[in-house]
């Protein structure tokens, strides 16, 4: 197996073997570069490892570059990076490396380039290709990586029970890959991670929510979602989400796998954006669901409110996942505040005023929610599905035209709480409110015409109603 490197890797790697050379430390590139060249994905940073000390090899190599960049170096760790304009590279002595069972604290020693792959979490991720003079560019690969990428397995180097106790977040990066990469994780490995599920309870939510995001960003997230949820992982970093899993049936009556469903919405959206938070919405979108559910006499299962109950339910989510509480996290709340209401639409005659309303409610977030709404769209019933579509996109040209006609994007009323305030020698209080309020809703019900002379009229009628005196 030959491997290319683009000319800038080639430039850079020649400097590195020559360091290497000069400071007799055998260097070899290894982990997820050498996996995504052979793969044919793009390659980001390069990890180099070396029979030594690292960090003197990430000096010399430093040396030879003009200007010379800086090396950002952890004694502790025994680790040096290196920022190139293209990539980044990180250098390391070749190590052995234990876990202890409860402690996530590594005991290290140096190693040999076996003892290091040996030590990594997948035969696929163990690969190495050498950068020394008399070998330069060889694959070496004890562990069959090469075959196993070919099959496209993911599979640990070592027994898979100790692989995953050296660091229990290597269950969810198996996960993570097989949806990257569309890799089957071998029966072996996974039933090592149904077992010992149970352990991710000592990593850090950020380390896990990282994967979590990771999945997310992917081309299908629900190969690993699923893949969580039969794992047994879904269960402890994500118990809200297995709660939707299932169908209950009373008299016959059942209603549809809650979590199944959510997963196709999150791969139905997926296949139109890449935003992150617009996946998350997807991802929540009926996650009220569970606590709403009820059993109604002659009419089945109902979920009355779940969209409000599960909008409730995200900032404590968030907060769990340390996912951020900002801006994106109201963005998604909305989102699922919003969702049943572009396809309520569909199932009346539209009038102006329901349009008019959804777009104030949603605001500029209105292409985001129209995504989540057709993704949510699902059915095994293709005919079901394409009527629905179509009846959907009636609604997207209606929203056209009020949007044309009314210009709501982003509106705000044409008469401010200031203005209000002013007119009607008014503190800040309940009537100004009261104004402001019914100003808003007799556009929005198109009882007056959007624009300024019109709501001016209104607001001094309203304020007459309330025994408000004109300022002179
Ligand atoms: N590694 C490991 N165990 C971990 C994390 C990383 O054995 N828990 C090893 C693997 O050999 C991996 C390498 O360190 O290939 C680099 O790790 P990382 O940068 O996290 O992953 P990549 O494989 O480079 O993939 P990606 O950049 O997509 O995360």
């Amino acid at each position: 197996m030959d491997v290319s490197f683009t000319h800038t890797e080639q430039v850079v790697f020649d400097k590195i073997a020559k360091a290497a050379a000069e400071l007799s430390l055998p260097a070899y590139l290894i982990g997820g570069f050498v996996r995504d060249k052979i793969i044919g994905r793009p390659t980001k940073d390069a990890d180099i490892v070396c029979l030594g000390d690292g960090i003197a090899l990430a000096h010399r190599v430093a040396d030879l570059f003009e200007p010379r960049p800086t090396v950002a170096y952890f004694k502790n760790f025994g680790t040096a990076q290196i920022k190139l304009p293209a990539f980044e590279i990180e250098f390391v002595g070749a190590r052995k490396e234990s876990y202890q069972p409860d402690s996530r604290k590594p005991q290290v020693e140096t190693g040999s380039l076996e003892d290091d792959q040996n030590r990594r979490d997948f035969t696929i991720n163990a690969l190495a290709i050498s950068l020394n003079q008399a070998d330069f560019g060889t694959l070496i690969d004890p562990f069959d990586g090469l075959k196993a990428i070919e099959a496209k397995i993911i599979q640990t180097p070592l027994t898979p029970a100790q692989t995953f106790s050296d660091d229990p977040l290597r269950m969810m990066r198996a996960i993570r890959f097989a949806t990257q990469l569309g890799f089957n994780i071998v029966p072996e490995t996974f039933e090592a991670i149904q077992a010992q599920a149970s352990r991710i309870k000592i990593v850090s939510q950020e380390r896990i929510t990282d994967e979590l995001n990771k999945i997310m960003l992917c081309k299908k997230p629900s190969i690993g979602w699923d893949l969580l949820y039969q794992s047994g992982l879904l269960q402890i970093v994500f118990p809200q989400m297995v709660e939707l899993h299932g169908a209950q049936y009373i008299d016959g009556h059942g209603h549809k796998d809650n979590f199944y469903h959510t997963l196709q919405v999150i791969d139905n959206i997926s296949e139109h954006t890449d935003d992150l938070w617009l996946r998350w919405a997807a991802l929540l979108h009926d996650i009220g669901k569970p606590a709403t559910k009820q059993f109604e006499e002659g009419h089945g299962w109902t979920f009355h409110g779940h969209e409000m109950v599960g909008a409730r339910m995200v900032p404590k989510i968030f907060g769990k996942l340390k996912l951020p509480l900002n801006e994106k996290m109201k963005l998604v709340q909305k989102l699922v505040a919003l969702h049943l209401r572009p396809i309520s639409l569909t199932k009346e005659n539209i009038t102006d005023s329901a349009v008019r309303r959804l777009l104030f409610d949603a605001g500029e977030d209105i292409d985001g929610l129209m995504l989540l709404c057709s993704a949510d769209i699902t059915s095994k019933n293709k005919q079901k599905v394409k009527r629905y579509l179509q009846n959907f996109e009636l609604v997207k040209l209606r929203m056209k035209e009020v949007e044309e006609k009314d210009q709501m994007r982003n509106w705000q009323p044409p008469i401010t709480g200031e203005m209000i305030m002013e007119h009607f020698k008014l503190s800040p209080g309940r009537n100004v409110g009261l104004i402001k309020d019914a100003i808003r809703e007799a556009i929005l019900d198109g009882l007056i015409p959007n624009d300024y002379e019109s709501a001016f009229r209104f607001m001094l009628e309203k304020g007459a109603e309330l025994g408000l005196s004109l300022s002179e």
